[in-house]
């Protein structure tokens, strides 16, 4: 069944090329990112395992684990291993789970049968402290993903769960943010010290309240 939003996120327990996973265990208290590739050796692949992987200091900072998946054995994703640090110039620096059962990939709808009967699409599942899907995102085989969305959305995420405010179109950390609409003004004015700008009634933008 297709995962939706506020779901909590299905627990399981997988072999990874970092030993046997009980996802839950794995996630404790920090965000997690679970995402999907369709098939090992081949080439978008390649290149979005060794972005996430540049990346891992940026997810680190955020307290979040990445964890990825890939419908061949573990076996198998450790020969692939070598051609990703090879020619993406990084070395794998966080599990991925071997899925030849496709047991993941159906608790978490990653195939698409109109899509591919057997291939999984490209899935990336934010989880929240809470165990709780907070972001869900579909692409096709043949269009990679890009890492600074994930990372911006996963600011966004943060921040919204910590403060009653939204965050508005192409925003990015740092930026002016828009006060929830619940808030009175009244109440606005108390939770936000540095002010607010009312563009109308229901736009009023403040400094991102953590900086
Ligand atoms: C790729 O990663 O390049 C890929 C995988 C499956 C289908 C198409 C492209």
């Amino acid at each position: 069944m297709a995962i939706r939003l506020g779901d909590t996120a299905p627990d399981f327990t997988a072999e990874t090329t970092e030993g046997t996973i009980h996802f839950h265990q794995y996630l404790g208290d920090s965000w997690g990112i679970l995402f999907s590739h369709p098939k090992d050796f081949t080439p978008v692949c390649t290149t979005e395992l060794g972005a996430f992987a540049k990346a891992k200091p940026e997810f680190d900072k955020r307290n979040t684990k990445l964890i990825g998946l890939s419908v061949d054995d573990v076996t198998s994703h450790r020969s692939w291993v070598g051609d990703i640090e090879e020619t993406q110039g990084t070395a794998l620096n966080f599990p991925l789970i071997g899925d030849q059962d496709r047991k993941v990939a159906d608790l978490y709808d990653m195939i698409h049968p109109n899509a591919n009967d057997t291939l999984t699409v490209r899935s990336v599942f934010i989880i929240g402290p809470d165990k709780k899907v907070k972001l869900t995102l579909t692409y096709p085989a043949s269009t990679g993903r890009n890492i600074d969305e994930i990372i911006r959305v996963l600011d966004s995420l943060q921040l919204t769960a910590d403060y009653s405010v939204a965050t508005p179109v192409d925003w990015r950390d740092g930026q002016d943010v828009i006060v929830a609409a619940g808030l009175s003004d009244e109440e606005a004015k108390a939770k936000f010290p540095k002010g607010f700008r009312a563009l109308k009634p229901y736009l009023r933008m403040t400094p991102q309240p953590n900086k």
